[in-house]
């Protein structure tokens, strides 16, 4: 295998790229013919610290390096973003939204007062991505990781998402339910909502980056959404009980039609990698095909109402204005 030592010339961020689906995806990108210096940027220090000496060992590619991000303190991801821009690193040309969490077990709320499901898998990733979008060098691709379990039509067995607005999903506790949920269904459903968010920023901000000229054809800057199928094992069932837990870990990825992490993470490298994606930007993919998205997905209105006040509640001063 060759070193890749000092011969990288674009750089990748993968967000909770110490395990899991991000972990294979920043495997592909460190292999990758493509050069990439890989960052991947995670909450545990340790945890990322091994990741980094694997995925060394795994690649040969010692342009891999961690930086913290704390998705659950906007404050952290603003300090990421700080100590990113300064550090000089080839040019970014992809991040890849992929950490998330489900909390089955009660609702949580971050340092900043908004509940954490949405903080984690929507907020922190919203202004991360923004506060970076103006030092992304084209072409580039920003890929946020959804979820089949975003859409009821799938049938995946996860309840549908419930979206109203932004702020009813940071503050749930000001306007409950009348429904009563068992806890652990509520806690689902913020997630399956949360993986709808991202299917609705991947197509606003696609809309956006085209209207004002910053995504053209000879220079573009992509964003698509990706479900990597279900993929038992990983760390997203940490907060299930241990009987479920046994069951996702030990049941579950020996029954058929399971996605494998190593196969998921190829087809989430392959929307930075391949070239003939170049220039597609407001899709989603399930695995390695275009997908259509649930049909609440494409609803423009909700989409932008999400954004608007995401950028309201992470106070960001700077936002790339809609199209319409
Ligand atoms: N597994 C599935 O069946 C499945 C199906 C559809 C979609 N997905 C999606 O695939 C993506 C990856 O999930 P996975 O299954 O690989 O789960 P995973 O093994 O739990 O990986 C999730 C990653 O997110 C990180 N993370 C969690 N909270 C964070 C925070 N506050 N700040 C920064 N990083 C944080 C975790 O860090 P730690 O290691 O420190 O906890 C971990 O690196 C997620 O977006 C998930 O929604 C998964």
């Amino acid at each position: 295998m060759t070193n890749k030592a000092n011969i990288t010339d674009k750089t990748v961020i993968v967000t909770g790229g110490n395990t899991g689906l991000g972990y294979e995806c920043a495997k592909t990108i460190a292999t990758s013919k493509d050069n990439w210096h890989v960052v991947i940027a995670c909450r545990n220090n340790k945890n990322a610290r091994q990741a980094v000496k694997k995925l060394i060992a795994e690649t040969s590619n010692e342009q891999i390096e961690e930086m913290t991000l704390d998705l659950a303190s906007l404050t952290s991801v603003r300090n990421f973003a700080k100590k990113f821009v300064v550090r000089e690193l080839p040019p970014l040309r992809a991040v890849v939204c992929n950490a998330a969490i489900q909390i089955v077990t009660g609702t949580t709320y971050t340092e900043d007062g908004f509940e954490t499901t949405f903080a984690v898998n929507h907020l922190g990733h919203f202004l991360l991505v923004n506060l970076l979008l103006k030092h992304l060098v084209s072409p580039a691709r920003i890929v946020f990781v959804s979820s089949d379990a975003h859409d009821p039509e799938q049938k995946t067995g996860m309840p549908a998402p419930n979206y109203h607005d932004a702020k009813f999903l940071a503050w749930p506790d000001k306007d409950p339910p009348a429904k009563k949920e068992s806890i652990a269904t509520i806690g689902r459903r913020r997630y399956t909502t949360s993986k709808l968010c991202k299917i609705f920023c991947t197509y606003e901000l696609s809309r956006r980056l085209q209207a004002e000229g910053h995504s053209t054809q000879q220079n573009p800057i992509t964003v698509n959404a990706f479900n990597p199928g279900l993929m038992p094992g990983t760390g997203l069932a940490r907060t299930y009980s241990p009987l479920e837990r046994f069951v996702w870990s030990y049941i579950m990825p020996i029954l058929p039609n399971m996605n494998t992490t190593r196969t998921s993470g190829k087809a989430l490298a392959r929307l930075v990698l391949d070239p003939e994606l170049k220039g597609v930007s407001g899709k989603y993919f399930t695995g390695f095909k275009e997908a259509i998205s649930s049909q609440e997905s494409y609803n423009q209105k909700k989409a932008l109402e999400l954004w608007e006040t995401s950028a309201e509640l992470v106070k960001l001063t700077r936002v790339i204005p809609n199209p319409g």
